[in-house]
Parts: structure tokens; sequence; C-alpha cells
């Protein structure tokens, strides 16, 4: 008999044609917000869940998952929306999806970081509004990247990747994170070990760093102060991370030039005052966001759902 597998969202095509292929499937295919209780409705005979980060697996929930249930699998690399250790404390053994998606994050960033500093988002509104005036020498100017400094906080394999991309832009890149790599992870980038001093370095800052009470609200009105007046912040990692309040008086007060987030406090909310806010530049957490991405996401999220009912114990495995 096949192991039950209970999918929380609608799969990627070949994601489904495989657990369809290896297990029971009960696809809930929810869409928008996430209901615990149809979640536990459908764990009946059930082996495996798997989730994404849009569906919060409290301690309460974990609590009452059936103990037939052995795997929970996160459709994410990003894994604060599980109690661990609650997962941890009931045996429920958790899989997340590492590394496959760093150079699609990666891309997000630049991308991010290009449109803040070239004003296309407003570009592009301004042409579908019909309110382009036309070609002038002093319309819509940007600023160029070439010989400025990315500042990547949280130098893991997305900030890795990140560091080659911009290098590639002629940009100078440093890192702060808690340690210093070793020479072939750092590639272009310099670790700069003292925070206050990379802060003040950065003309652009990109932040990835995971959700989670650590780094709650960690881009604050004090370390917003040690920025370069004029610098463009972007988020990519987890909205939790910048206090946006904080953030938008600082883009209101000319401190901070621009911002690119594709990550917010509580998605698909989006912090009011962002809206009005021509230099900001909104995405829904498009990321990792591409076929070939979300689907390497699902196969790996199942290779390490399968492994543990196999009995082995796969590098993916966080709990
Ligand atoms: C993750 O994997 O944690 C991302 O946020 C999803 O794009």
């Amino acid at each position: 008999m096949k192991p039950r597998l209970v999918v929380t969202r609608t799969m990627p095509a070949p994601v489904a044609a495989r657990i369809e292929a290896a297990f029971d499937p009960v696809f809930l295919d929810i869409s928008g917000r996430f209901d615990p209780e149809s979640l536990l409705d459908a764990l009946d005979h059930a082996a495996a869940i798997l989730v994404t980060p849009a569906d919060r697996i409290e301690a309460g929930l974990i609590a009452r998952i059936p103990v037939d249930v052995k795997i929970l699998a996160t459709f994410s690399v990003g894994t604060d929306h599980i109690d661990l250790v609650a997962a941890r404390a009931s045996g429920l053994a958790v899989v997340n999806t590492p590394d496959v998606l760093s150079f699609a994050t990666a891309e997000a960033a630049m991308t991010l970081i290009l449109m803040c500093a070239r004003r296309t988002g407003e570009g592009e509104r301004a042409v579908r509004s019909g309110q382009w005036p036309g070609w002038t020498p002093t319309y819509m100017l940007g600023t160029s990247l070439e010989g400025k400094t990315l500042g990547i906080l949280g130098m893991g394999r997305i900030g890795q990747a990140l560091a080659r991309m911009a290098a590639g832009f002629s940009m100078r890149v440093i890192y702060h994170n808690r340690n210093r790599l070793a020479a072939a992870q750092e590639g272009p980038a310099t670790y700069i070990a003292d925070e206050a001093d990379f802060l003040a370095a950065c003309d652009v800052l990109s932040i990835h760093l995971p959700g989670g009470a650590a780094t709650r609200h960690w881009l604050n009105p004090a370390r917003l102060a040690k920025l370069r007046p004029g610098v463009i912040v972007v988020n990519t990692g987890r909205g939790s991370t910048i206090d946006d309040d904080a953030l938008i008086a600082a883009l209101k007060s000319g401190q901070v030039r621009a911002a690119g987030l594709d990550v917010f406090p509580a998605e698909p909310t989006i912090p009011p005052g962002y809206l009005d806010l021509e230099q900001v530049v909104l995405l829904p957490h498009l990321g990792s966001a591409t076929e070939e991405t979300r689907t390497a996401m699902g196969m790996l999220a199942l290779d390490g759902i399968e492994a543990i009912l196999a009995g082995q114990d796969p590098p993916n495995r966080v709990a």
C-alpha cells in the first residue's frame, strides 16, 4: 500500500505527477488563508504532510496531528512558519528545501536592486497610465550601480549567489555575517566584521536573514540611522526582519532612497504605508518562483519524505 501524503497547496505539475505515482495523495488545494482544521480533518491514515510557508504549523496544531503522521515536509527553505521545538518534542520529522532556490532568490534580489536603482517600477507605471511626458534629459533619473557598494546581510547560499551577480554589475560587494566564510564561498565579497562599519559602507543593503524571534525587526531605527543617507534597502528573506514603520519613516525622510520588498510580516497583507510610496518596489514573494526552482523544491521535499519513510536520515532534515 502506498503511504498517504496530505498536500496543502496545488503543486507544480511534475511534482504532482510524482506524488500521484509514489503516494496515496490527498490534495487539499488550499488557496488563500490556511485553515488548520481542514488539514486536521484530512489526516486519517496519513503518513506525511507537505505544507508551504503560507501554512502556519503552530504547537497547538502539532499536538493534534495523529501519531501515524511521521513527517512534515515544507515546500520552502524557511521554517519559521513551523514550531520546530514542538515538532521535535512530538517526534515529527521535518524536512525542507535548501539550496535549490538559492540562484532564483538571488535573481529576485538583483531584480529589486535594479528596479530600485533605475526606478523601473515607477517608470512602468508612468507608461501604462499615460503619464510619460516623453524623453527629457532630466526625466526619472535613477542611480548607477557601477562602483557602488552592495552590503549583503546574511551570507548563506543566496547571499553568495547574489555576490557573484552583483560583481557582474561592477558593484563592490561586502558582507556581514555571524562568521566569516571560507575564501571560496566569499567569492568577490569582502567580510566586514563590525556591524556599524558594514552599515555605514552600504549604498545598497540586501537582507537575507531567516525569520523568527532572533531576527525580528533587525532593521530598526537605530540601524537605519547608521546607514548612509540615500541607501537602497532590499529584502528577499522574511518580512519580520524589518520594522516597517521605521523603514516607511526613513523612506519618507529620504534617509532611504528606495526599497525593494519581496516579503512581508503578515502576507499577503502589505503594510499600508508602502503603497503610496513611488520609490518602493513591492513583489508578491516571488523569490523562488520559477518553474524550474519550484519543481526542484517539490522534488527535494519528496526526496526527504521518501528517505525518512525508508528509515534514512536525509540531509534536508531540520527536525
Ligand atoms: C522559502 O523557501 O523559504 C522561500 O521564502 C519561498 O520562496
